[in-house]
């Protein structure tokens, strides 16, 4: 009986967050490095499943990079970064495609057997990002930033309780795909679609002063902070494009930004419906 009333606590200490997030769009980016583990990804999963049915609306942009460097080494290709984007000749845009399309099917079966409903939103037509050559892309190749975000074949999507699934490949002026840093297009998608919050999903617990120690996690940055650590080299790699999607989603009025720990069971519940943020949060101003 008592642990019976517990679980009525917990389901009631939800219900503000509920009230104020029904009907609100969330965009939700979730890292190829959280998505290697089953177990992990199932958590990921049934937390959207969960918001979808509380009336919260989930957007799901998916990265691959570990899959695609496997299936890279695989085919005796180089895995290669310039600051935390990928070098990427025609050859590898071609398995970037098709590991990501694999990916986002992958994802939209799992909703599906969960009790979600979810829809792949660019793996056959591509036309959801369109896309800029990189103004590195003499060096990066088939690299692309987000020029327009179709935001009404998306909008279309997101019924109530349906979770459109967004790969990050997007359409040139010629028709011809661009690998995009999945950072930068949930950010875009976040500004456009006027999201409540942006959350990615990473494999650390946050934005961490020093690397490898978790207990030099920084709860919350403003976007002069993130300038700073930047430009001391204590953000680096793929954390860079994370922070600058967080800071540009911040500049185009979503007020909410989270960096959290994909691999911390049920991470994006404890972020949503409690009061313990975990993670990093990017905030305009710190108070
Ligand atoms: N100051 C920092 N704090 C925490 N992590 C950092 C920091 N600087 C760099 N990183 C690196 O950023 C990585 C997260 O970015 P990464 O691009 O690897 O993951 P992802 O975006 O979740 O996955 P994917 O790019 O495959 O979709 C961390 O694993 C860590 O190695
Ligand atoms: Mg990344």
């Amino acid at each position: 009986m008592k642990q019976a009333i517990k679980k009525a606590d917990v389901l009631l200490e939800a219900l503000p967050y509920i009230k104020s997030y029904s009907g609100k769009i969330f965009v939700i980016k979730y890292g190829g490095s959280a998505l290697i583990d089953p177990d992990i990804k199932r958590g990921v999963l049934e937390d959207i499943v969960f918001m979808s049915y509380v009336g919260i609306r989930p957007v799901l942009i998916h990265g691959g990079g570990p899959f695609i460097n496997e299936e890279l080494k695989k085919s005796k290709k180089k895995v290669e970064f310039k600051d935390g984007l990928r070098v990427t000749t025609k050859d590898v845009m071609q398995i970037v495609d098709k590991v990501l399309s694999q990916v986002n099917h992958s994802i939209v079966d799992h909703i599906k057997e969960l009790g979600g409903r979810a829809l792949s939103l660019n793996t056959v037509k591509k036309d959801v990002i369109k896309t800029r050559p990189h103004k590195e892309h003499k060096k990066l190749g088939f690299v692309g930033e987000v020029e327009r975000i179709e935001v009404d074949i998306i909008r279309k999507a997101v019924r109530p309780r349906s979770v459109p699934v967004i790969s990050p490949v997007g359409l040139g002026s010629e028709k011809e795909l661009y690998n995009v840093n999945a950072d930068d297009v949930s950010s875009e998608i976040a500004v456009q679609l006027k999201a409540a919050k942006l959350v990615l999903l990473t494999d650390v617990k946050g934005i961490m002063r020093e690397k490898d120690n978790e207990d030099s996690l920084i709860s919350t940055l403003s976007k002069e902070d993130v300038d700073t650590l930047i430009k001391n080299n204590v953000i680096q790699t793929g954390m860079i494009p994370k922070v600058k999607a967080c800071t540009n989603a911040l500049d185009g009025g979503v007020s909410k930004t989270h960096i959290i720990d994909g691999r911390i069971p049920h991470s994006l519940l404890l972020e949503i419906f409690t009061d313990k943020g975990i993670g990093t949060e990017i905030v305009k101003e710190r108070t």
